[in-house]
């Protein structure tokens, strides 16, 4: 499927369904969609906890449930499955240990894969937002091509600057320090393959817009962290009418791993002594409506309820005795809340890669209506690094 007809048919359900996935059951109670599906409701509230969990993290599984209350988002499941890159593991394994040393085994994994995806680049490379340019220099030792690899990070750029030198690389591996939201930094995309992975909002955005601005031969991308956006709402590149607020490009990319039953425990005690907390100053200080949620300190988390509560009733300058009679009982309201929030949500979960692959057409349909022919698939497994969408560009 075409990029532009995946972004349009994911968007008419985007659209179709925002009062289900815009609220957020940690700020609302009850979501207004609620009233609307009733059995839904009752259904997600009956749910145990081991389903609560699995239909958390399985995307396929949770929208099998929702679209057996709301039938038009059976299409869902197959516009969010890109075409997995499987490429046939001849280069893999080919490069010398030397070059990997010092990378975290997961990154390693990272970047052998994005490597392996993308083939023979087409053009002396760029890589945006380097880090230590670990990518770059396995392309610049496979390929034996020249890479600039641009990075804020002065230590970053030494680092990999070193690297570059123990493994031999540094004649065709060479590091620029720069701002690459700065203006000056899009020159270097001229006549350059450019190349990113794990790129943040408005630097991906920016690479796209500025590749195409200066003609560049082409573009691979993996994008991340859509929410670190100087702009807000997030407005369609490529024309449109869905528009993101920062909370909803939040959603693109949360995850709920499954954890050890301990952290599981730990992480479920958390959001119940906050819910908790919301209720407790709502009666304290009369307070009805939601407040962001400044963050809270690990160790806060650690003690018990009533030492939590002393803690940000004081960071709130809002009066509270330790003793304060009714703390079990707001506890225990915590605990309530976050068993609904947890079961409430999960219809908004549903649609968390529905937005991440929206996002990326939207970028994939702007680079095709600039002369661009573009892919999006999935370079590797989720497990190795669930931000896995490779955006390939090449000008026509
Ligand atoms: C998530 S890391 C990815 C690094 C590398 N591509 C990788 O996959 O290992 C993002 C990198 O972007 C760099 N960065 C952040 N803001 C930047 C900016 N304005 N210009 C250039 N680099 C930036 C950070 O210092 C960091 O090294």
């Amino acid at each position: 499927m075409k990029p532009l007809e995946r972004k349009t048919r994911l968007e008419a359900l985007l659209l179709g369904f925002q009062d289900i996935w815009r609220p957020q059951p940690f700020k609302i109670e009850t979501p207004e969609w609620c009233t609307d599906y009733p059995a839904l409701t009752a259904e997600l509230l009956a749910l145990d906890d081991l389903n609560v969990e699995r239909l958390s993290t399985d995307n396929p599984a949770s929208i099998g449930f929702l679209a057996g209350h709301m039938p038009e988002l059976a299409e869902l499941a197959g516009l969010i499955d890109l075409p997995f890159l499987d490429p046939d593991g001849s280069r893999t394994g080919k490069e010398d240990d030397r070059l990997f040393t010092d990378i975290p085994g997961r990154k390693q994994a990272q970047i052998l894969a994005y490597a392996d995806a993308i083939g023979e680049p087409a053009a002396p490379v760029l890589e945006w937002c380097a880090g230590k340019g670990h990518l770059g220099r396995l392309l610049a030792h496979r390929w034996q091509r020249p890479v600039a690899s641009l990075e804020i990070d002065a230590t970053l750029c030494a680092a990999g600057e070193h690297l570059a030198r123990r493994t031999k690389a540094d004649a065709i591996q060479h590091f620029i320090h720069a701002d690459a939201l700065e203006h000056q930094s899009a020159r270097h995309l001229t006549g350059r393959h450019a190349i990113a992975l794990h790129a943040c909002g408005d630097l991906h955005t920016r690479l796209v817009t500025e590749a195409v601005a200066r003609n560049s031969p082409a573009l691979d991308l993996v994008p991340c962290c859509y929410y670190r956006t100087v702009a807000e709402p997030y407005v369609p590149m490529s024309g449109g009418q869905l528009t993101l607020s920062r909370d909803d490009l939040h959603l693109a990319v949360t995850e709920t791993v499954t954890a050890s039953p301990r952290l599981q425990r730990r992480s479920r005690q958390a959001l119940a002594w906050k819910l908790a907390w919301l209720e407790l100053r709502r009666q304290l200080i009369g307070e009805d409506g939601y407040r962001s949620f400044p963050s809270v300190q690990e160790t806060w988390l650690r003690g018990d309820f009533s030492a939590f509560a002393v803690r940000m009733a004081e960071r709130a300058a809002i009066d509270l005795r330790p003793d304060h009679d009714d703390l079990t009982r707001f506890e225990a309201l915590g605990h309530a809340r976050a068993a609904r929030m947890l079961r409430l949500q999960l219809p908004r979960l549903a649609f968390r890669r529905a937005l991440e692959v929206w996002l990326v057409m939207d970028m994939a349909v702007y680079l095709e209506q600039n002369g661009y022919r573009v892919e999006v698939t999935t370079f590797c497994p989720r497990d190795l690094t669930p931000r896995n969408l490779l955006l390939s560009a090449r000008r026509m």
